[in-house]
């Protein structure tokens, strides 16, 4: 295993295999100014909580200079802290108090492409001979009446716009508002570059690097074959095969150049990449040879279509055979997508449901990344009608996809009339349960789905089976998801029952009566219990452990 060394010249294990990482979507998690936007000191203001929870890593979503048209994913500063989020040095102050509580922050780096508004654009768009016109992509196309290829946005329409003043076309794979920069200039790369370092020096201990797989284009254009008919996916509403601008073989070059600068700055930071995948290989393909990412975002999880145990066996055991030894991560939720507990339908379980998964996400090799809301089982509540829609892409693409608001409601913190978001108005409308749903409410309820978060996160820590040891599927008979974790002597076994209904389950090679439970969502700890004769609730998840 490689190790790297901590700032105090002492050996350090990689301390993010250790992590637990709570993903904070900065405008809904707390206001501290009363403007109805979450903020940094809102963020300082609830590290107890989080500590308290059992999370040691926080990734904040972007808070720099922004006209917010796709929420803060439009840097126009990558080196400033919005007005609206707070200063310098409020961020200052949110790093050193999350360090003073164990609690490392990450932060979110947009390299594919600037907001328009980002003074290197106004630049380039200024003239054909303007310093930073080759820092993003400009092409004639016929006239302002075609663009230079067929290329469509993620995010709906053309991924060209016309600029009228020097006559030619940018290119933008999100909104038009995000012109791409261009990769294939050096300069980019060494701005961006820079752009790590003064954040790194600020004390961050990593980066979620946003996008990745969209750096680069074909330098030939060519058009991206259409497909037959819209695909949805987990982020969206496609028409094209992306095939062109999407997961060319340079995104790895540049990630490799990436790692060797950060490591060379700071050899604890942690890389993650955000970069949705097809198959197993190309997840591993962003580890590289040990020197791209130290956790690709793995969304096979999340991709998940519906509550199923062979599903998910197959999703967990394929990255564990596909990754080999690497460190996986596991994520079932973050702000582009609907949350999970209610994502497979069923809603009237999703309690039920958050729990289980809860147990899947804790107790799975890998370092997890917890969304905020999913530990008291925030629902997914989309827009009723498309002028209550913010997020600009569930209006483009309304009602096929209502865009991502659902799953980024503020944080319901108590049940009062700002939900202990906000004294002001909400940016965006709180959820409907939120008076019933809430962190002070569940608080007080050892039944709670968040006492459930806050005992699995509290046994994880203490568990080297739980955080370092091995993983093995076992047979469990139809309905129920069974696997082991083992590290020196010490064994756990956890099985999920992933249907609405009683089911009796005989776990594959282990049995006897010297099983205990470690936690469940039906029983008591410590009640012995056989797995080779396992009578399960519905959706009952169970940790047995026994130590030898
Ligand atoms: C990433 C972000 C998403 C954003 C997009 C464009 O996928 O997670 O929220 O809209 O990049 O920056």
């Amino acid at each position: 295993m490689q190790r790297s060394r901590s700032t105090e010249g002492r050996p350090a294990a990689e301390w993010w295999r250790q992590a637990v990482f709570y993903e904070i979507y900065i405008r809904s998690f707390q206001d501290s100014n009363d403007d109805g936007i979450g903020d940094l000191n809102g963020v300082t203001s609830r590290l107890d909580y989080l500590a308290d929870l059992g999370v040691n890593g926080i990734w904040l979503t972007p808070f720099y200079p922004s006209p917010q048209v796709d929420f803060g994913y439009d840097i126009a500063d990558h080196e400033a802290v919005d007005p609206m989020f707070g200063t310098l040095a409020d961020f200052d102050r949110l790093v050193s108090a999350a360090r003073a509580r164990g609690i490392r922050v990450i932060i979110d780096v947009v390299l594919n492409h600037t907001s328009e508004s980002h003074p290197w654009f106004q630049d380039a768009r200024s003239s054909r001979s303007s310093a930073h016109r080759n820092w993003y992509v400009w092409r004639d196309g016929e006239g302002a009446k075609r663009p230079p290829n067929n290329w469509e946005s993620a995010f709906g329409g053309p991924a060209w716009t016309y600029d009228r003043v020097t006559g030619q076309w940018y290119y933008h794979f999100f909104y038009s508002e995000q012109p791409d920069l261009n990769w294939r200039n050096p300069a980019v790369e060494q701005r961006m570059m820079a752009t790590l370092q003064f954040w790194l020096k600020r004390g961050v201990d990593g980066f979620r690097l946003d996008a990745v797989n969209t750096l680069f284009e074909d330098p030939e254009l060519r058009d991206n074959p259409p497909l037959p008919e819209p695909r949805r996916t987990i982020t969206g509403v496609y028409t094209q095969e992306f095939v062109h601008n999407r997961r060319l073989p340079e995104v790895h070059d540049a990630l490799r150049r990436l790692r060797a600068f950060v490591q060379q700055s700071n050899r604890d930071a942690l890389l993650i990449s955000e970069a949705y995948v097809e198959t197993v290989a190309d997840l591993v393909g962003f580890y590289g040879d040990d020197n791209e990412m130290h956790l690709p975002f793995n969304f096979f999880l999340a991709e998940v279509p519906k509550l199923d145990p062979t599903l998910f066996r197959r999703a967990v055991e394929d990255v564990e055979q596909g990754c080999g030894g690497r460190w996986p991560s596991l994520v079932l939720n973050n702000h582009d997508i609907a949350r999970s507990s209610d994502r497979h339908g069923q809603a009237q379980n999703g309690d039920a449901i958050a729990k289980l998964l809860a147990v899947l996400l804790l107790t799975l090799r890998g370092t997890p990344f917890m969304y905020y809301g999913e530990e008291i089982g925030m629902r997914t509540e989309h827009p009723a009608s498309p002028d209550e829609v913010r997020d600009p892409v569930g209006k483009i693409f309304w009602p096929v996809y209502k865009g991502r608001d659902g799953a980024r409601r503020p944080m319901s913190w108590d049940g009062g009339t700002g939900a202990g978001f906000t004294r002001g108005t909400p940016w965006l409308a709180l959820s409907r349960d939120s008076t019933q749903r809430n962190v002070r409410e569940q608080r007080g309820d050892a039944a709670s789905v968040l006492a459930w978060y806050r005992a699995l996160l509290h046994l994880r820590r203490g568990s080297a089976a739980l955080t370092e040891g091995r993983y093995r599927t076992l047979g469990a008979g139809p309905g129920v998801f069974a696997y082991a974790r083992e590290h020196g002597t010490e064994r756990l076994v956890i099985a999920l029952n992933m249907a609405d209904a009683r089911c009796d389950a005989a776990l594959e090679g282990v049995s006897g009566s010297d099983w205990r439970v470690m936690a469940s969502t039906h029983r008591a700890s410590g009640e012995p219990v056989d797995p080779g004769r396992l009578r399960l609730a519905a959706f009952e998840a169970l940790l047995l452990t026994r130590r030898d």
